[in-house]
């Protein structure tokens, strides 16, 4: 082999290679297609040629070559649920490539191949095996005229292997996969002792490293295949693949690609890595991580659904495995950095979007968190009466989805890691009767917090005084305690809970000798729960029994209603330069920022950011009284105001 190449080498050397073949390097696409609507994300190196292929081809290119940032996370190409557990999937990954744009086919592209391999980077012949669509008699001949392997090592598949499509629509074509054999390395490696079945089988002896597709046709909504008008060639080498073989690892994530960012998790975390099962939620992290990163950099947030919702499940596995690390606080974000310094040269807009993405991964993982524990208990609890192969019951799934925020896709995740199954149409049924009996119920003030170790004073729901006050004398409902976390249920409260985004008050709750800190207000089904923590005294039956004087922070809380106002300008302005079509997505108001999600069908222009900016600054400067009414719904839309998405209203509305 030859002299261990760091990975920026190895990335260097390929488009070197290519450049040499009188290819042109093309830059990365973003890792959100923002023009294919058939694509959640770029899944593939030819993505960004999809039209040239389909004919289209203004700048009339004839080869390129680049490295490809890509994600399969969702369709016809998702590795999500084996990330991690093994040491070669990855959620995002780099697929080095070169095109050919009806100009040089089979041929070129296998001797091209092959040179590389073995003469530039000297892997050894024997360790290397090629396969052919299983009547490609051309290629296979190519094949045995090139590199002279033995017949036996130039292998037909058919076209689960061999025939590569982009989507269920799109251009397509027999492929040539090239294998390479890391020795008796696995334990399987007695298994695959023979190589027809340990290439393509599932076993991380034999892997693929390298794809040569010979595009020529196109795929047809009605199933059918049509001939391009040109021959292409579309090749896709996993980047981290090769850099393992190149760098003699058997594992990528041992590679100098993901070392830094495992060796920080293993820092921060205090718990080492190693290649075996206690190192996965190193891996699944430092492998998320980069998936969450670059889609956030490139434009795609975390929301309720599409695409952002791919990006929460995401972050939610990995934060699931951060607690596994005993990271009980937001943690992914501490390695944003880490990531910026390793890939910042060779993709410099995670070096310069690094802050942003570090602060919609911290506001996503501290949501999440903030449920995390409790349905964690529960799901245990639930899951302990159920043997392998059975299903979580509907109602199950429903409770920790409800009371919990567990969506049914991470309880199917935590099952699946115990052989169990989930009971989707027994949820979907507990989710539409919720529907029904909320409507029902609206008025009954019914306490759904069913868990044990609640210290209860009196029956009842909590009134909110929090828009008229910001302090008021109070009362204990209920309050429990867990490892020294206090849940109170008050009578009355000026807190406001977390909704629609916007954080939750913090303050304190205050008594003669009893000092509580309120560090979070969180909305559990429809009751208002106060997080605190004792600062001064003692909380029990009588202590908590008596009144208290609740007072919100309201520096904070003035912070936050700026931030919620500013949401607001901005949806105006937003409509205002980009049409009415713009609906709000999703939004996260803090103290300290806030987050819109919305949807427009491309990416703004810089001046239209310019122009949105303009008007809500000038809103802000005119300085404009802010009038608080309360009017039925009706009269509300009247007078011109918005209903936003995800909002349920009363009868009567605050306006
Ligand atoms: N498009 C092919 C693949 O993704 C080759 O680049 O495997």
């Amino acid at each position: 082999m030859a002299e261990t190449m760091t990975s920026a080498q190895v990335r260097e050397s390929f488009i070197k290679f290519f450049e040499s073949k009188g290819h042109l390097f093309v830059r990365s696409s973003p890792v959100v297609p923002h023009d294919d609507p058939t694509l959640m994300f770029t899944n593939a190196g030819m993505n960004q040629f999809k039209a040239i292929f389909l004919g289209d081809n203004p700048k009339g290119w004839k080869r390129v070559c680049n490295s490809q940032k890509c994600l399969r996370v969702s369709g016809k190409h998702n590795d999500l649920d084996v990330v991690g557990r093994d040491n070669y999937h990855h959620t995002f990954f780099e697929m080095l490539g070169n095109w050919s744009f009806g100009d040089y086919y089979k041929k070129e592209a296998i001797a091209w191949a092959w040179e590389l391999l073995t003469e530039v980077w000297k892997l050894p012949k024997e360790r290397l095996f090629a396969t052919v669509y299983e009547d490609d008699d051309e290629a296979w001949q190519i094949w045995k005229d090139v590199s002279g392997l033995p017949d036996d090592r130039i292998m037909r598949f058919g076209a689960h292997s061999n025939f590569w499509e982009m989507g269920d629509t799109g251009p397509c074509g027999p492929c040539s996969e090239i294998h390479y054999d890391r020795g008796d390395i696995a334990t399987q490696a007695e298994t695959f002792k023979d190589p027809i079945k340990g290439v393509n089988g599932e076993n991380d002896r034999y892997i693929e490293i390298w794809n040569n597709v010979f595009m020529q046709y196109e795929r047809l909504s009605d199933g059918s295949l049509v001939p391009l008008k040109a021959k292409n060639v579309d090749t896709g080498m996993g980047f981290e693949r090769i850099c393992a073989i190149l760098q003699g690892k058997t594992s990528n994530y041992d590679t100098d690609v993901f070392t830094p960012i495992i060796s920080k998790v293993a820092e921060l975390s205090g718990v080492p890595y190693n290649d075996g099962v206690e190192g996965t939620p190193h891996r699944v992290i430092a492998d998320h991580l980069r998936a969450l990163s670059f889609a956030i950099a490139d434009g795609a947030l975390p929301s309720n659904e599409g695409r952002g919702y791919v990006l929460r499940r995401i972050l939610r596995r990995a934060s699931r495995f951060a607690r596994l690390l005993g990271q009980k606080e937001a943690f992914i974000y501490k390695l944003v950095q880490v990531l910026a310094d390793t890939m910042g040269d060779a993709f410099p807009e995670i070096r310069e979007r690094k802050d942003f993405v570090a602060n919609v991964i911290k506001s996503e993982e501290e949501s999440f968190i903030r449920t995390l524990d409790a349905g964690l208990e529960r799901f245990e609890t639930i899951s302990a009466d159920l043997k392998k192969g059975e299903k979580i019951p509907g109602d199950k799934v429903f409770l920790l989805y409800d009371t919990y925020g567990f969506p049914p896709d991470l309880t199917g995740i935590l099952a699946e890691e115990k052989g169990l199954l989930i009971d989707e149409e027994g949820y979907e049924k507990c989710m539409q009767e919720q529907k029904d009996r909320a409507r029902a119920n609206m008025k009954k003030g019914i306490n759904t917090m069913g868990s044990e170790g609640w210290t209860e004073y009196a029956v009842g729901s909590t009134q909110f005084v929090g828009y008229e006050a910001d302090t008021a004398k109070v009362k204990v409902l209920r309050f429990r305690e867990d490892k020294g976390i206090l849940s109170i249920v008050l009578d009355t409260t000026p807190f406001y809970a977390e909704m629609g985004g916007q954080v939750g008050d913090k303050g304190l709750l205050q008594a003669e000798g009893l000092d509580i800190a309120i560090f979070d207000t969180i909305r559990v089904n429809d009751t208002i729960v106060h997080r605190g923590k004792v600062t001064k005294g003692e909380a029990n039956k009588d202590t908590m029994s008596v009144e208290f004087v609740a007072k919100v922070d309201m520096r904070l809380r003035d912070d936050i209603r700026a931030n919620h106002s500013a949401t607001h300008l901005l949806q105006a302005a937003l409509r205002q330069v980009l049409g009415s079509h713009v609906a709000q997505q999703g939004s996260r108001v803090e103290p300290g920022f806030l987050r819109f999600d919305f949807s427009h069908f491309q990416a703004m222009t810089k001046e239209e950011i310019q122009q949105v900016e303009d008007i809500v600054n000038d809103k802000i400067r005119a300085t404009l009284p802010v009038n608080t009414d309360v009017m039925d719904v009706d009269a509300a839309k009247a007078s011109g105001a918005m209903a936003l998405f995800g909002e349920k209203y009363g009868e009567e509305v605050r306006v």
